[in-house]
């Protein structure tokens, strides 16, 4: 058997990196100073409008959210220092996630250090062989490597994946799945609510239809729908006019519009999340949500709750946001959400406009290969209810000095 030396190991990884960065392809990590917001102190630079963080409603720097994580950490310490079934549950994760559920109206919640980590719990824990899981092509990534970690534990356990929101295509993995001997168990379908790359809205009445046509059980990751979409900010479903029951399964993070912490959850019917707490890796594995963010977090879903005109708000700073960016000369992909995808196709050119929106004053991530298939490069503008109206004019102004450029 042959292997590499270390040193060998230290150039190839460093010869990666030269690439990207010969290729204009690096990633700098920004250093940032002080709280997200509407606007965020950069390291060497003055405040920035801040156009790519997830803080949706705006809660992440809420006073009664902060003030919720002081009294946290208060009377709970620092951490939970265990895994939930030892002695990792506190009862703050049991209220936050009786508000999880009584946020969506169904019976269960589980939460999670992460989405990603509830991604990579439900498909290996309630999947078994026999099943099939058929995907949406642009699901997230945590979706897909969720799927590929169930695929790999349980053997005989299948998975499909449909065009991007294309019901044809998914009807037609339903029917061939129909005539397939190995699909014996569940067939599930997963979708994103809201496509986090292209900030577009899954056809969840189409796909619902399907489901029941065919027997499916319905996952909706809603990560990006949730406080954004539907007049009470419930998520897609809401958008859509569905009742949250005609959803199977929801997973979601609180580390986006829900106070933007960290952390992800399962929701759903109760035999599952009971499920989840006996089987679930991530969980018996991996220590608790901290109780700082559990009680942040059910702050945020209790404010939110309490003040659907933030979503209100939301919904019109994304309508302006989205007149201003086309008024700019650049176009965005076609939406409601509060993704708005400006496509430059070349992944040096999406870094290179980023860096100099950077510099006129306003913060917009640029994506490029991986994160996005080559070729499919774009800036990524996300709109905030805590932007007003001169905030998203400082980016249809940062737009238009770009085009003036000649860039992009
Ligand atoms: C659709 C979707 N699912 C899951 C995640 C992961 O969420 P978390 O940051 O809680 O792991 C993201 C984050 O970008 C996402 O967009």
């Amino acid at each position: 058997m042959t292997t590499i030396a270390p040193s060998t190991f230290q150039s190839r990884t460093q010869q990666i990196l030269d690439s990207l960065q010969q290729s204009g392809q690096l990633k700098q990590l920004q250093m940032i100073e002080g709280p997200m917001d509407a606007t965020v102190r950069i390291r060497g630079r003055a405040e920035v409008v801040c156009f790519c963080s997830n803080n949706y409603l705006g809660l992440a720097n809420h006073p009664e959210v902060i003030e919720a994580a002081h009294e946290g950490l208060r009377r709970y310490g620092a951490g939970t220092a265990s895994v939930r079934f030892i002695c990792g549950t506190f009862d703050c994760h049991e209220r936050l996630e009786a508000r999880i559920a009584e946020f969506y109206g169904v019976e269960a919640a589980y939460t999670f250090t992460s989405c990603w980590n509830a991604n990579e719990a439900i498909f290996p824990t309630l999947c078994e062989p026999g099943d099939l899981i058929i995907s949406d092509e642009f699901n997230h990534a945590s979706i897909i490597d969720g799927i590929r970690l169930a695929v790999s534990i349980k053997k005989g356990l299948l998975r499909g994946v449909y065009r991007h929101n294309d019901c044809a295509s998914l009807r037609e993995k339903l029917v061939q799945a129909r005539a397939n001997p190995e699909v014996t168990g569940t067939i599930w379908i997963v979708t994103d609510g809201v496509f986090s790359m292209e900030g577009d809205i899954a056809d969840l009445p189409h796909i619902r239809a399907l489901c029941d046509e065919f027997g499916a059980l319905l996952i909706v990751d809603d990560s990006h729908g949730t406080g954004v979409m539907g007049a009470t900010g419930r998520g897609t479903h809401e958008h859509w006019g569905m009742a949250a029951t005609q959803i199977d399964y929801f997973t979601g993070t609180l580390g986006k519009a829900l106070g933007g912490a960290a952390g992800g959850y399962i929701a759903g019917s109760r035999a599952a999340i009971d499920l989840l707490v006996q089987r679930g890796r991530p969980t018996l594995f991996s220590n608790a949500l901290p109780c700082t963010v559990a009680c942040s977090a059910d702050k945020a879903i209790e404010v939110l709750m309490r003040e659907p005109q933030r979503v209100t708000k939301l919904r019109a700073n994304v309508a302006y946001a989205r007149a201003g960016i086309e008024s700019s000369g650049f176009s965005v992909l076609k939406s409601e959400t509060a993704i708005c995808p400006i496509i430059v196709h070349d992944t040096a050119k999406a870094i290179a406009m980023s860096r100099q929106l950077l510099d006129f004053g306003v913060f917009v991530i640029g994506f490029g290969y991986p994160v996005v298939p080559e070729g499919h490069a774009r800036l990524r503008v996300q709109i905030s209810a805590a932007h007003e109206t001169h905030h998203l004019d400082a980016l249809t102004a940062a737009l238009k000095k770009l085009k003036s450029l000649n860039v992009g």
